[in-house]
């Protein structure tokens, strides 16, 4: 729980031993964190609704990892993956709320074109699931402490065209991560929320790949940042593992902004 020498100076593996959730692991950031978390010494379960994808994790990583196919966005899918949590390590040291659909998965909608059920089902997975996720994940953490580590966006700071219900569920999970490390803090439950920029993902492919120019398109939305370029799923990854550390133990509360400088411009 407290701060690790060994683990701050890379003499011990940075999740040596630790158990681990990740939601939406199939896919883009989620899919690389498993991958790093297993790296640096974690037992990972992770969710995702495509099955599939989430086939290639288990083959690729073994019986380090635990995959259960479910919705996040629903109270039997989060149930689902905390009692296979609980029945298999009995314990969580780490949840990383990662599953989340994009700003643009339906297209712009301008707040009196937006159809309510666009509205509710991206508030549901987008904020509601880290919500429930943590909710009855916090008594797996009790006792031993743990650390939550949410997605936030930086169009959680800055707004963007037409995409009122994304930018009002991670404008909640900004918030809600502040809630969570005030009433947990004296459980030693840390918590913590990433403020990515664009990242080559999907979720932002299948964007660009709409555009008349998908090249142009690409490079458009990297200029955005300071940088120059979108970032890589490893650079969020990176982050969330070190937030999952015991390198990070006087972290909680906090906002991490891993945007390539967007949100400084
Ligand atoms: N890519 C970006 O530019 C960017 C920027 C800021 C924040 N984020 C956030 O990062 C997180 C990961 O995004 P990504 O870019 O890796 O997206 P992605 O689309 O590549 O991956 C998301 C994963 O979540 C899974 N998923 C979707 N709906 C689900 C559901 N109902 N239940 C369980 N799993 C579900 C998908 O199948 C997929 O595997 C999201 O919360 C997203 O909002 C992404």
């Amino acid at each position: 729980m407290g701060f690790n020498r060994d683990v701050a100076t890379g003499r011990k593996p940075l999740l040596d031993g630790k158990i681990a959730v990740i939601t939406g692991g199939g896919n883009g950031i989620g899919r690389v964190a498993v991958g790093m978390f297993i790296e640096a010494g974690a037992l990972v379960v992770t969710s995702d609704i495509d099955a599939e994808a989430l086939d290639q994790v288990k083959k690729e990583y073994g019986d380090a990892v635990t995959t259960v196919v479910a919705d996040m966005g629903t109270i039997e899918g989060v149930r689902s993956v905390v009692a296979t949590t609980q029945e298999t390590h009995g314990r969580v040291d780490a949840l990383y709320n990662n599953a989340g659909v994009g700003a643009l998965a339906e297209g712009l909608l301008r707040v009196h074109e937006t159809p309510y059920e666009i509205f509710e089902k991206t508030i549901q997975l987008n904020l509601w699931s880290v919500f429930a996720m943590s909710r009855e994940t916090i008594p797996l953490m009790q006792g031993t402490g743990g650390s939550i580590i949410n997605v936030a966006s930086i169009n959680a700071q800055v707004a963007i065209p037409g995409s009122v219900s994304y930018i009002s569920a991670k404008g909640g999970v900004l918030s809600m991560t502040r809630s969570i490390a005030f009433d947990y803090a004296a459980d030693g439950i840390r918590a913590n929320v990433l403020v990515p920029g664009y990242i080559d993902t999907r979720m932002v492919s299948d964007y660009t790949n709409k555009a008349p120019d998908p090249a142009a398109a690409v490079k458009e939305v990297g200029d955005a940042h300071l940088l120059g370029r979108m970032g890589d799923p490893q650079e969020v990854a990176a982050a969330a593992l070190w937030l999952a550390s015991d390198a990070s133990t006087f972290m909680t509360g906090s906002a991490l902004t891993v945007d390539g400088g967007y949100l400084a411009k």
